[in-house]
């Protein structure tokens, strides 16, 4: 839930928003300076490094989903606390991964049924490129950087991309007709970059190549990206992410390089309820129905078997009437109501109904697994 703070400025930047306005930081009773985590990202890596994770395989894959705190002005999509799901890919530099990572991302939102998530895609390059960019941005800015005070004109030139995520009207109006990062990259970058659209294509992703895209933290390195729905209004990114080829190294690890997403599980249930899509709508494999309190008996030991074999079965836990059984089965969407009746259960069968057609048939115990199996996948 927290963490050390200097972990946070060390990685997300000492002039980043999510520092410098956002982080709960404070001292502990021992002294201690600490935040609650503004992100995910930096925690893992700080795990991955102190559970050495790296020396089980070449490439980590981690995952996690964690709160998330930042003093931010709370609106529609955006609190004080909030949940990420995010993935990291450790120990790989090469485009596959960043496809990957994708891929993944836009696959999680097909599965939630997030039909209008957008992949807004773009480079910036390494270190070289960026400290360029950052010379002319403060070169196409030095009118309004002349006006700032002291404090105003070393932040400014410190991390000048920082300026980018300025709401100040003052800062987007200097900003304006700025080149974008692209041009600044070398050709190495370039031809990552390019190899990276190549693979997006070749796997059917579609995505929008959008240089505005830099991202408010600074351990960003050559891809970036964001998905965003036009159902979010103002908060319109569902997720963001990228590669950050210099983070572990910073942080006390070997040279290693990472991709990874994370994605903002409140604003994803925004846009499910704009979409209509329910939650959870797909259904159980089957739902136990038990004619009398013997069969009952029985049918817990058969669910249990399910169960056990990986199928989500249910039963009526009240031993309600057959009736009132087969109405929860509905309501539970079950696929199947398997049904066990004095006579069945006299003779090792079971009556297999099919709710959506009603079709029902008779099938041994013995067979159960095996029919209900072959059965889900028709
Ligand atoms: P981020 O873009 O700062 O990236 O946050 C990712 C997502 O978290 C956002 O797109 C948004 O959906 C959600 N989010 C952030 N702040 C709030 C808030 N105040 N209220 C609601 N939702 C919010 C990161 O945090 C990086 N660690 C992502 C990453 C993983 N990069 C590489 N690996």
């Amino acid at each position: 839930m927290f963490e050390d703070a200097e972990l946070f400025i060390r990685s997300s930047g000492e002039s980043s928003e999510v520092v410098t306005k956002q982080m709960y930081d404070f001292r502990d009773k021992g002294d201690r300076h600490i935040a609650l985590k503004p992100e995910g990202t930096a925690p893992a890596i700080r795990a991955y490094l102190e559970h050495s994770l790296g020396q089980q395989a070449q490439v980590t894959r981690l995952w996690y989903f964690t709160p998330i705190f930042r003093f931010e002005r709370p609106q529609k999509g955006r609190y004080r606390q909030s949940h990420q799901a995010g993935i990291e890919l450790i120990g790989s530099s090469h485009p596959n991964a960043d496809a990957e990572v994708i891929e993944f991302t836009v696959d999680f939102y097909r599965t939630l049924g997030l039909t209008d998530a957008q992949v807004r895609l773009n480079s910036i390059g390494r270190t070289e490129t960026r400290a360029r960019f950052g010379e002319a941005i403060l070169a196409h800015m030095a009118g309004w950087l002349a006006d700032q005070d002291e404090d105003g004109k070393a932040r400014a030139l410190k991390n000048p991309m920082r300026l980018l995520d300025s709401k100040d009207p003052k800062i987007q109006e200097a900003i304006a007709g700025l080149a974008p990062i692209t041009s600044f990259l070398d050709d190495e970058s370039k031809a990552r970059f390019e190899k990276l659209q190549e693979l997006l294509t070749e796997a059917g992703v579609e995505f929008i190549l959008d240089p505005a895209i830099v991202r408010g933290l600074d351990y960003y390195t050559e891809t970036v990206y964001e998905v965003q729905s036009p159902s979010l209004g103002a908060q319109s990114a569902l997720s963001g992410g990228g590669r950050y080829d210099n983070l572990i190294a910073e942080l006390g690890g070997p040279a290693t390089p990472a991709v990874g997403f994370a994605a903002g599980l409140e604003r994803a249930l925004i846009v499910m309820d704009a979409l209509g899509v329910q939650a959870g709508a797909s259904g159980i494999d089957a739902f136990l129905v038990g004619a009398n309190s013997e069969s009952q008996l029985h049918l817990r030991k058969i669910a249990r078997a399910l169960r056990a074999a990986g199928f989500s079965v249910s039963f009526d836990l009240d031993e309600r009437d057959v009736k009132r059984q087969l109405k929860a089965a509905d309501r539970m969407a079950a696929r199947f109501a398997l049904i066990f009746g004095h006579e069945e259960v006299a003779s090792g069968h079971v009556a297999f109904k099919q709710l959506s057609s009603g079709e029902q048939i008779d099938v041994p115990e013995a067979h159960l697994i095996s029919t209900l199996r072959k059965r889900l996948v028709e």
